[in-house]
């Protein structure tokens, strides 16, 4: 490697912003750059985003972090790509133009076309084969509503002039020039198109759903040389794209969670677990999702995950749609304020709940309100809900494997609120330690593209390389964790009967 390749940048494209950091050989973040793009809401429950709103904010971000860092592009040694996973874009193969808005993991709107998926009894069939739960969140119900909807699309897909992909696919098929149209393991398999056994795309449920295999990008691992950028993207340099992975798995990597089962949990607008499950495929029994965590080389990783739709985004609500709080630090000094005996609830089930209850038509609701019941209560039964919902999936996980968790690894930026983590470790009985650097999604990235380089050697010498976090240990006696744990059970469950 030349003495000038000093640096690794990550992309990191969100449901919300994207990102561009670029780190030196020991992991420090030299420059960053962020930038919130629109998001839309054409109805209720639907969320979309403009794809080429999209690719103009990592355009911005790349320049951005440059500039910041003051740094050539020419010292970068390979870019890591992470993304928001499940979003689906369609775009015609010769004008680049994306045939609809981007449709959002988070988006209901194709939930008519799951009903009848599980209506023709294919559920278990489709779990069996993708690890996946039937679900609207996937991208599979979001490329028929595509082609669906826009008038000849089927057509033009099965003529391959229309191309799909998840974001990081887009981004590399811009970045590439069109050049490469692939996607990595760990988004495909959120696709609910990939057999988790072949690790290919899976012919029946593409025949089930009518979708063109031409129109889906080739299969890659995810850290390896995928090509470059072409130069006039990056300010007359070819830069080489050598790591892509869904963001919930980035971050997987990025605190090191290489063994069988470790556990993380990122706090981000929505909050996911993800558990390595190692080498051997093995199903939930309860409702959790089987996903390939990475591929590098030829050996496969898979995880286990619980997805959580609504985490940060619900202490965003507290603050932009109640205006209860000026921003998110606040949120931990109101909770440290409230004096009641925790019994207001508070489950925000804004776009239906996920794992393990995996209903769509759930909505949000509250429990316990008094006449004494003040702001800091509110604030405080909020952050409570983000815990209980993650307790609701590490329950799950050690049903699913037999085995305790001895300790879950956070990130992502609502980790920062000590209330909150201390809350967590106390109702799930388990031991947190929190990242230093709470961007674990972007250094998971990084650390993928640096391998696939030899920008480092292996996973031992990233391992030297992390700077130790705070940890925080269950203080909570057991009683009254399970009776607080109860309260928040019932009142999913009275959420869920009220939508019924
Ligand atoms: O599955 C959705 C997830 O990848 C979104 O992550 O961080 O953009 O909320 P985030």
């Amino acid at each position: 490697m030349s003495e000038e390749k000093k640096y690794i940048m990550a992309i990191d494209q969100g449901t919300t912003s994207s990102r561009a950091v670029i780190y030196d050989k020991s992991g420090n973040t030299i420059a960053s750059s962020q930038k919130e793009f629109e998001q839309i809401f054409p109805k209720s429950g639907w969320v979309e985003h403009n794809a080429n709103d999209i690719w103009i904010s990592v355009q911005s971000v790349i320049a951005g972090a440059f500039i910041q860092g003051n740094i050539n592009p020419k010292s970068i040694a390979g870019i890591g790509i992470t993304n928001q996973r499940e979003t689906t874009v369609i775009w015609d193969k010769e004008t680049g133009k994306p045939i609809y808005n981007a449709i959002v993991w988070q988006s209901r709107q194709s939930a008519p076309i799951i009903d009848s998926l599980r209506e023709k009894g294919h559920e278990e069939m489709i779990r069996q084969k993708t690890g996946l739960v039937l679900d609207p969140y996937f991208s599979a119900s979001k490329i028929r509503w595509i082609l669906d909807r826009v008038d000849g699309a089927q057509e033009r897909a099965e003529n391959g002039e229309l191309l799909f992909g998840t974001i990081e696919t887009w981004l590399v098929w811009k970045l590439t020039g069109g050049e490469r149209h692939i996607t990595d393991y760990s988004n495909a398999s959120r696709t609910m198109l990939l057999n988790l056994e072949s690790l290919e795309w899976d012919e029946e449920i593409l025949d089930l759903l009518d979708i063109p295999k031409v129109m889906l990008p080739e299969l890659v691992s995810n850290s390896e040389n995928y090509g470059e950028t072409k130069s006039y993207h990056f300010f007359g340099h070819e830069v080489p794209i050598t790591g892509l992975a869904g963001d919930q798995q980035a971050a997987l990597f990025g605190q090191l969670a290489t063994e069988k089962g470790m556990v993380k949990s990122t706090y981000g607008t929505g909050s996911f677990i993800v558990m390595n499950a190692g080498q051997e495929l093995q199903f939930s029994k309860n409702n959790l999702l089987t996903t390939v965590g990475y591929v590098i080389g030829d050996q496969v990783t898979y995880a286990l995950e619980g997805s959580v739709f609504i985490a940060g985004s619900a202490i965003q609500w507290v603050r932009d749609g109640l205006d209860m709080i000026q921003d998110a630090a606040e949120s931990e000094d109101l909770a440290n304020k409230s004096e009641n005996e925790d019994e207001v609830y508070i489950v925000p089930a804004f776009t239906g709940l996920g794992a393990p209850y995996w209903d769509s038509n759930a909505r949000g609701s509250i429990f316990g309100l008094t006449r004494g019941t003040n702001r800091a209560d509110f604030v405080k039964a909020t952050l409570q809900s983000i815990a209980y919902q993650v307790r609701d999936v590490t329950d799950t996980m050690v049903r699913d494997t037999g085995v305790e968790i001895p300790l879950l690894k956070v990130d992502g930026g609502a980790a920062m609120n000590d209330y909150l983590m201390q809350f967590q470790s106390d109702i799930t009985g388990i031991e947190i330690e929190r990242a230093a650097n709470l961007e674990t999604t972007a250094l998971g990235a990084a650390y993928l593209a640096g391998l696939a380089v030899g920008f480092w050697k292996d996973i031992d010498e990233i391992k030297t390389m992390q700077k130790d976090g705070k940890a925080y240990q269950p203080q909570m006696n057991e009683s009254r964790k399970e009776m607080l744990y109860r309260g928040w059970k019932q009142a999913v469950k009275a959420t869920q009967v009220y939508a019924e």
